[in-house]
């Protein structure tokens, strides 16, 4: 990097590294000439995208030589119907990390502390130093479990936000409806609350805590996204959800047009159709399990997780296990560039055949 140049950029960025997100195919197609990949690093939906979003794509294809609506207005009213709250209490945004970074710069001055836990989704730190914020992270319980109490303590006279995400990327852990409740009515007026629900739809227990109920509470953001069980990453479209005077200060700073017409019309469409909703439910559920019970023969030690992929600790190197699974075909996330010590792995529930896949080539490397 150009000295001179790194001089001007704010000094905040100095602690930044850039976001490595999981491997994509095509760099792996690219180092290693390798025929068929199985990416299961990005916790994206293995049974594709909703068809009725597809759908709805090539029926609106033939008409971006227009802008979209700025504040998608049809999507905003086809979630207000299904959420039963008022339009006025939504914000659309390019993926949900948008709205956690729109919440950032609305609500932080630069000192300002940011109380998250760690490890959690690496995004909520990048962001805290890029808006001069002071991240002030709450460590997992030894289970990666959330400590609430641990991070209630870390609330000061300087905390403007607390992220919470449920369930949390990484580790897949969950917090339940009472200690959310408990959680929400600690938090302090003046302290905006947000909560991360990216995975929320494949939470199995019954008792998994949606902040949705606390809403009325005026401070609670929840950022939820269209890029995991409706299985539209791609097209990068989330939501925020918010009391309307939140949403009135975060609308001031979402950039215009920040969402596209096939976004918008596929998310749209992907609302209405409950059956893949149901079907990648199901699916997740049943692999979950098969990918838990054969991790555990081989040795892994899986915690309990409420999300898309299961967070695992070995008695290996995690690095070379995923460097050999690379080799094969196979992308995985080792869990380095989340601080974490080389014998961690992310494993994103895939299709059958590439969670069976997966399972072979671990039983030959471990
Ligand atoms: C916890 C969490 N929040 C938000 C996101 C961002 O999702 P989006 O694609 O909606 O920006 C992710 C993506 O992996 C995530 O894991």
């Amino acid at each position: 990097m150009n000295n001179r140049i790194e001089k001007l950029a704010r000094k905040s960025l100095s602690f930044i590294s850039p976001y490595v997100p999981g491997k994509p195919v095509e760099q792996l197609f690219r180092e290693k000439g390798l025929s068929k990949i199985i990416k299961l690093a990005s916790n994206e939906n293995p049974l594709g995208a909703s068809p009725y979003a597809v759908k709805a794509i090539k029926n609106k294809a033939q008409t971006v030589n227009r802008y979209p609506e700025g504040d998608a207005f049809a999507l905003k009213g086809k979630l207000s119907h299904l959420l039963g709250i008022d339009g006025r209490q939504i914000v659309i945004g390019s993926g949900s990390s948008e709205i956690i970074s729109m919440t950032v710069q609305a609500f932080c001055e630069p000192g300002d502390e940011i109380v998250f836990a760690w490890p959690s989704f690496i995004i909520y730190k990048i962001l805290a130093h890029a808006f001069g914020a002071k991240p002030v992270e709450v460590g997992l319980n030894a289970d990666f479990t959330y400590n609430l109490d641990s991070y209630l303590e870390k609330i000061s006279k300087k905390t403007k936000l607390v992220i919470l995400c449920n369930p949390n990327n990484p580790t897949g852990s969950h917090v339940k409806k009472h200690e959310l409740r408990r959680f929400i009515r600690n938090i302090p007026e003046n302290v905006i609350a947000l909560f991360d629900e990216a995975y929320f739809e494949y939470a199995e227990d019954p008792d998994f805590g949606s902040a949705f109920q606390w809403l009325g509470k005026g401070n609670v953001i929840i950022a939820r996204t269209f890029s995991k069980i409706y299985g539209l990453a791609g097209l990068r479209i989330g939501y925020g959800i918010a009391s309307k005077d939140i949403i009135r200060i975060l609308e001031k700073i979402r950039p215009p047009f920040n969402t596209t017409i096939l976004a918008q019309e596929a998310a749209i469409a992907a609302l209405d159709d409950r059956n893949f909703v149901r079907k990648s439910i199901q699916h997740n559920k049943k692999e979950k399990k098969y990918l838990s019970e054969n991790l555990k023969k081989l040795g892994f030690t899986v915690f309990q997780s409420q999300a898309n992929f299961l967070f695992c600790q070995t008695e290996k190197n995690a690095a070379e296990i995923c460097q050999k699974l690379e080799e094969n075909g196979i992308i995985v996330r080792p869990m380095t560039g989340f601080g974490l010590k080389e014998n961690f792995i992310r494993i994103t529930v895939g299709k059958s055949s590439e969670n069976r896949l997966l399972i072979k080539q671990l039983e030959k490397i471990c």
